[in-house]
């Protein structure tokens, strides 16, 4: 079927990996990213594809219901992927209410739309997707009862239990508390109206393009120019890494195949307590840039620990596994010296946003056209 697709949020870290994947395997679809720009909206990050006959970029605000509303009948959208969000959890503890007006009340603008325009279509919501991205946060934490566990290459397992899509919803911080919000709006348009939606649940996502407020990309930046490394608390915290072009392949797998009103949870079994993966960054970018490797380790600075700062995350994925044969296509090592790669290659890319030059891209792009 012909889709017309809109992908919220395209111009951010996973947004554009979604958005490029999309572009260059369905040419017959028609890809709409609507994205409001924020800090940590780059254009930029879609160069490659941005003349792309399939593909059109819409500025706009998920809150902004007309907006939303006039596209999809404009374009006759019969898809819809949410990754849009404010996505950094040390915001969401200094400004709790942009994250509860985008995540949430930005979530539901979007749904609404989408309800009023297909339900008044005559085939109603057949052949419609609803797609809400969300995190595996929503769970809250889980209980780290074996410190030594993992640190083998490919991670192991920190504790016993696991996320599964069964675990009651717990969010702790400010973020999770507005996924979880917006994750129960969907079911809810699905269990009230009917609408064809799906939830994915996805552990931490790593690779290129992703802003350098997140540990990876800062923590590269940073012992690349010699700063010091903050390390909240002592480091112990866990967390399940996943490239995000993995994520990305997930998500078209769940997107065309995964079941109406289903939940699916991603993950690549990869855990990584913080301080061990911060100690693989800096041999990684110190044998990448011929320095001595390790020699880097006294940047490493523990800091003031992040409040409400969760202890563990680890994701069963084995239900998107046995239902739709999905598995993470790279082993971490080679993820990370990838995603290593890339920063260090991509250099003007970091120096733009570090300096907000990249802001000026949008204007200079498509304030032409
Ligand atoms: P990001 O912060 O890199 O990008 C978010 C994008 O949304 C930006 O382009 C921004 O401009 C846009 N945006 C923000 N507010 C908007 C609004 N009001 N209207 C329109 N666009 C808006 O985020 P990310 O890390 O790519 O995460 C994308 C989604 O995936 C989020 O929903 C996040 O919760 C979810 N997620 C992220 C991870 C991860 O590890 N990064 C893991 C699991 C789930
Ligand atoms: O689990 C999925 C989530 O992963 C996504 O929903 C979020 O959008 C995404 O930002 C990410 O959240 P985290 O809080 O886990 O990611 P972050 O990169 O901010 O931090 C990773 C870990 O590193 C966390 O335990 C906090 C720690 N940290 C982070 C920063 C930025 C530090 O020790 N120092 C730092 O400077």
């Amino acid at each position: 079927m012909r889709r017309t697709i809109i992908i919220t949020g395209g111009a951010g870290f996973i947004g554009s990996h979604v958005v490029r994947l999309f572009v260059e395997k369905y040419p017959e679809y028609r890809i709409i990213n609507l994205d409001k720009l924020t800090y940590a909206g780059n254009l930029a990050n879609l160069k490659d594809i941005e003349n792309r006959p399939n593909y059109r970029f819409v500025k706009a605000d998920i809150c902004d219901f007309d907006t939303l509303f006039a596209l999809m009948q404009e374009e006759q959208v019969n898809g819809i992927i949410h990754l849009a969000a404010e996505s950094h959890v040390d915001r969401s503890i200094k400004d709790p209410f942009t994250f509860a007006l985008t995540n949430v009340m930005g979530t539901l603008s979007l749904l609404q739309a989408a309800k009023l325009y297909w339900e008044c279509l005559p085939e109603k919501w057949e052949g419609k997707r609803f797609y809400h991205i969300s995190t595996d946060e929503v769970y809250g934490a889980l209980e780290l009862t074996n410190l030594e566990g993992g640190n083998e290459p490919g991670g192991g397992p920190f504790g016993d239990t696991f996320f599964t899509e069964e675990t009651k919803y717990q969010p702790h911080s400010p973020y999770s508390a507005a996924k979880a919000s917006s994750d129960h709006f969907v079911r809810a348009f699905h269990d009230t109206y009917g609408m064809p939606t799906i939830v994915t649940n996805c552990s931490n996502n790593y690779g290129p393009y992703q802003f350098p407020e997140k540990l990876i990309p800062l923590f590269i930046n940073n012992i690349r120019n010699r700063k010091p490394l903050p390390v909240y608390g002592k480091g112990e915290n866990v967390r399940d890494w996943l490239f995000v072009e993995d994520h990305a392949r997930a998500i078209d797998l769940i997107f065309h195949k995964g079941k109406i009103a289903d939940t699916y949870n991603i993950g690549g079994f990869n855990e990584w307590k913080n301080i061990d993966l911060i100690k693989v960054l800096i041999h990684t970018v110190d044998r990448l840039l011929g320095r001595r490797e390790g020699e880097d380790l006294n940047l490493i600075t523990y800091v003031t620990d992040r409040a409400g700062h969760d202890l563990r995350y680890a994701i069963d994925s084995s239900k998107l596994k046995n239902e739709l044969g999905w598995e993470p296509s790279l082993q971490f090592e080679e993820g990370i010296e990838k995603t290593v790669r890339w920063y260090l290659d991509h250099q003007e890319w970091m120096d733009n946003v570090t300096s907000g030059d990249y802001q000026k891209y949008y204007e200079e792009m498509y304030s032409k056209r």
